[in-house]
């Protein structure tokens, strides 16, 4: 796995550091975002938030205005609650207890921060990565389940080139359509191979096909967020400006999860 992955792996920026910050926001996007998207956002949120001091002090809205173009807000605003926690810590949580505690960072980002910054022996369960264990082992697989496989197979000393390789095997060959089984190095000891009932759909972790974009909810909420990225609006204008018959509602819901903010009879970023 290593030698096939690591002459493979993709040069994505985020790989190239160890730092805990630039790893924790990476993944973060990384989690509901395709690469090619991420790798402009990540470099321009270095850029202005180089260190989780920088972050905490900046408004929320400076850090939501950047993300936009990302979807699901709630991620930049709980990595600016992340980044309070940490600045007002003084130190980057080093340890899966003291990551989980952070705002946003659950089982998976807790461990891909731990294995890929600190480069210690934590195995990684994303989507890429639980789709081939749910194949190699046949089986649909609790998280539980997922996690257990994943750590009886990390090789101890090697946790960050084994996650990552992991990761591109799924990202690049053990595709969720359209597998390239040929060209695959776990192949010879795969459980499906390619052929019968896929074993993934269903699998903690594995993420599903995404809900209708056009007339949901998510793209009224963006279409505000959007807009108040240009500056405040008038509350009255917010449902034209969603085009969604929900529009109060879920204005409402903004402002109820901090991510907008209603000013006499204007909103606008916080
Ligand atoms: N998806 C989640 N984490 C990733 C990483 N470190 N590299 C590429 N894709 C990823």
């Amino acid at each position: 796995m290593l030698g096939w992955g690591l002459t493979r792996l993709r040069e994505l920026p985020w790989r190239e550091t160890r730092d805990p910050w630039a790893v924790l926001v990476s993944e973060v996007m990384l989690q509901q975002t395709q690469v090619a998207r991420v790798v402009p956002k990540w470099l321009a949120f270095m850029h202005d938030f180089p260190d989780p001091a920088v972050c905490a002090s900046a408004p929320l809205g400076d850090v939501l205005r950047l993300w936009h173009g990302l979807g699901y807000p709630r991620r930049a605003r709980n990595l600016h609650e992340a980044a309070k926690v940490v600045a007002a810590a003084g130190a980057f949580p080093a340890d899966l207890d003291g990551l989980l505690a952070l705002p946003g960072v659950g089982a998976y980002t807790a461990r891909a921060v731990l294995a890929f910054a600190f480069e210690s022996d934590a195995a990684v369960v994303d989507t890429n990565i639980a789709r081939v264990l749910a194949r190699v082992h046949g089986l649909t697989m609790t998280a539980r389940q997922a996690q257990s496989a994943a750590d009886a197979w990390l090789p101890v000393g090697d946790s960050w080139a084994w996650n990552q390789c992991l990761m591109e095997l799924g990202a690049t060959v053990c595709r969720p359509a359209n597998p390239g089984c040929a060209e695959c190095p776990l192949a010879d000891r795969c459980a499906w191979r390619g052929s019968g009932t896929d074993p993934a759909p269903g699998t903690a972790g594995v993420s599903r096909p995404q809900a209708r974009f056009e007339g949901s909810e998510r793209q009224a909420r963006g279409r505000l967020m959007a807009a108040l990225t240009g500056g405040a609006v008038r509350a009255d204008d917010a449902p034209g400006v969603m085009a969604h018959r929900a529009a109060g509602r879920l204005a409402e819901s903004l402002c109820a999860e901090g991510l907008v903010v209603l000013d006499g009879e204007w909103l606008r970023l916080p």
